[in-house]
């Protein structure tokens, strides 16, 4: 089944945020959209909240997070028991997040990155899967670390 996508975006990353709402939804996935609304001032934490809430209480819902960097909503999102978010780049980082990591969310960086690379990112980890193996062990360590 194809996954469900839970997005959310502070105001420096609204603009990216749409645009990739968009183009999410031209392939067919069903995008929920968390906020914000505008590119009016606004606090990252509240939407990763959000979004995290939502990944955390469906298996089959990832999240996309933007905001000027990413690491504010990777901060705020790995706070939600359950979630493990990764800050991603590029290709490499965005399919290593599911690889290795089995990340549930994922967090960009407006300011860092631009629209075509920020598409690369998300394609490589929409489309990789958990290698699971020695990866598993260390993901079940860092959800000890949770308890
Ligand atoms: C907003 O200016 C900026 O601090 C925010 O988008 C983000 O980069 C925080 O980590």
């Amino acid at each position: 089944m194809k996954k469900k996508i839970a997005i959310g975006s502070d105001h420096a990353g609204f603009a990216l945020k749409e645009k990739i709402k968009k183009w999410l939804q031209e392939q067919g996935y069903a995008v929920s959209d968390f906020g914000c609304f505008s590119a009016e001032s606004c606090d990252y934490p509240d939407f990763a909240e959000k979004v995290a809430k939502e990944v955390a209480k469906d298996r089959n819902t990832i999240g996309i997070l933007f905001c000027g960097t990413g690491i504010g909503m990777c901060i705020a999102a790995n706070k939600i028991k359950g979630i493990h978010a990764a800050l991603i780049h590029n290709e490499f980082t965005g399919r290593s997040a599911r690889e290795h990591n089995n990340a549930n969310i994922i967090c960009l960086g407006a300011r860092v990155i631009n629209f075509a690379t920020a598409k690369k990112a998300i394609s490589a980890f929409l489309n990789a899967e958990f290698q699971g193996g020695r990866h598993s062990r260390r993901v079940k360590k860092i959800k000890r670390l949770e308890r």
